[in-house]
């Protein structure tokens, strides 16, 4: 499904501040070393999360889905003093990419990357997180929605990525599992009487995709 004119897309992408040399280089290897690299954040989303992060104050950040690190990376820059990303992931050779460019970067003693699945290491935490990006195995979402519920205070963000998927989300009969679950957090997210949330249609994957905010009030 053509959700956005690529040259619209190319276009918001031209009017982003860049993320400079150490992000473009990231970008290139993911591409280079990974087979499925648009999982990755661009600079257009990395730059969002990084906003939020600075818009909310962020100290504490969790984000599931470490893949190469960009998304925690951008976060990590937002950080006001003292604060702290713990990014987790089942994968240990792209969390070593991620590892290496937060030290290149300085960022390293802002961002503690752990592995392991994500419905394990989220059951082992204690919060409160100022802002949860959920952005992990889609399936596990309203799981990893419903952990987020109750490890962030009011005030708090909670985000889940792809919420799109090239329009898939639309088929209410579909069996992927991912489609599934994305339709289900977006269903308790949109009915939870503690959020006020907001579903974005055209962030990601060069327009394709999407990613849903909640602002947790209660
Ligand atoms: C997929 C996963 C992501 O987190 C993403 O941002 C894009 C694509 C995927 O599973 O295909
Ligand atoms: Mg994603």
């Amino acid at each position: 499904m053509n959700l956005v004119d690529p040259k619209a897309d190319a276009y918001a992408e031209a009017h982003t501040t860049p993320s400079g040399e150490l992000y473009e280089r990231l970008a290139a290897e993911t591409h280079e070393k990974t087979s499925i690299p648009q999982m990755m954040v661009g600079e257009v989303e990395g730059r969002f999360l990084e906003f939020l992060v600075r818009l909310v104050g962020a100290k504490r950040v969790l984000e599931l889905g470490t893949f190469t690190g960009y998304s925690s990376l951008s976060m990590a820059r937002g950080l006001s003093d003292g604060g702290h990303v713990i990014s987790c992931d089942v994968n240990p050779e792209t969390t070593a990419i991620a590892q290496r460019y937060a030290e290149e970067a300085g960022l390293a003693d802002r961002i503690e990357y752990r592995l392991g699945p994500g419905i394990e290491t989220i059951a082992q935490l204690e919060g409160p997180f100022d802002l949860v990006f959920i952005d992990a195995d889609k399936v596990n979402n309203p799981h990893y929605f419903e952990w987020a519920l109750k490890l962030t205070k009011r005030g708090s963000l909670i985000i889940i990525d792809n919420v799109v998927r090239e329009g898939s989300v639309l088929d209410a009969a579909s069996a992927d599992t991912s489609v599934q679950g994305t339709r289900r957090a977006l269903e308790m997210m949109s009915a939870e009487p503690r959020v006020t949330a907001t579903a974005i249609q055209t962030i990601g994957l060069k327009g394709h995709d999407g990613f849903a905010i909640a602002l947790v009030t209660g």
